[in-house]
């Protein structure tokens, strides 16, 4: 009789800085399956980033809008749930909706993101984030409209869901979710907090769905498993 095989879970194991580019062109050449963190500036994208690796200053956040300039990229290695290791890649994105960045700043805004989420071939599911606050604004749909348009996969993402009492939480996600679902039947919507950590064991499933790491058939030529 064979032992009982051990029970591995989830685990995110390191994470480093890879590059920094102004065009998609520009950054490291696409080697594994990644996923974006894109959304209005200041809604937490950078902050995310950090608690989903465990990180306090990995990613630079700032209480000023505009801290993200350009695209970043970064690697994270997993022990998937079973013990199999993986490594996925994490871009994060500058944000819109911030008036205060030059002309040629916003200029080139849209070139640059339309340019990566049009053209990075390793870009498995953008990460769209709305503040539990706020909820789905125009530029988030247009996002969102956009990204069906281009058939990339698109997780919903509430944060800064500790900023709010549980009852505003619980109906803003209601709204968001009833809205979000009736043009978008499958989105997936995760709730979080890059403060409590509220929503990040959820997120880190979601992410690896996506990417199909875990859940899913993988595609034919499955990418980032390792022996
Ligand atoms: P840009 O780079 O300008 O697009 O912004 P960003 O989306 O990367 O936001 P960032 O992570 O820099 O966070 C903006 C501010 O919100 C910072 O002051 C963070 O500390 C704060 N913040 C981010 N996430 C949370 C959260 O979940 N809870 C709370 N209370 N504050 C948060
Ligand atoms: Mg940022």
């Amino acid at each position: 009789m064979s032992e009982p095989r051990e029970k591995t879970s989830f685990a995110v194991l390191d994470a480093t800085f890879i590059g920094h580019a102004k065009t998609v062109e520009g950054l490291p050449p696409p080697m594994l399956a990644e996923v974006a963190f894109a959304g209005k500036s200041n809604v937490g994208k950078s902050s995310l980033i950090n608690k989903l690796v465990n990180r306090r200053k990995l990613v630079r956040t700032s209480s000023t809008p505009g801290a993200t300039r350009g695209l970043s990229l970064f690697r994270v290695r997993l022990r998937l749930e079973g013990g199999a290791g993986a490594e996925l890649d994490l871009v994060d994105l500058p944000g819109y909706g911030f008036a205060q960045r030059s002309k040629d700043e916003r200029r080139s805004w849209g070139p640059m993101i339309e340019g990566y989420l049009e053209r990075r071939v390793s870009l498995r599911a953008v990460l769209l984030l709305v503040d539990v606050r706020r909820g789905v604004a125009e530029e988030d749909a247009q996002l969102l409209a956009y990204l069906a348009h281009l058939e990339r996969p698109a997780i919903l993402v509430v944060t800064k869901c500790d900023k709010v009492s549980r009852r505003e939480r619980d109906a803003s996600l209601r709204a968001i979710t009833r809205d979000a679902r009736a043009a978008y039947p499958t989105l997936p919507i995760v709730a979080t907090s890059a403060e409590s950590g509220e929503g990040i064991p959820e997120l880190w499933k979601a992410t690896r769905r996506a990417t199909f790491l875990e859940g899913a058939a993988p595609p034919a030529h499955g990418m980032n498993q390792l022996p």
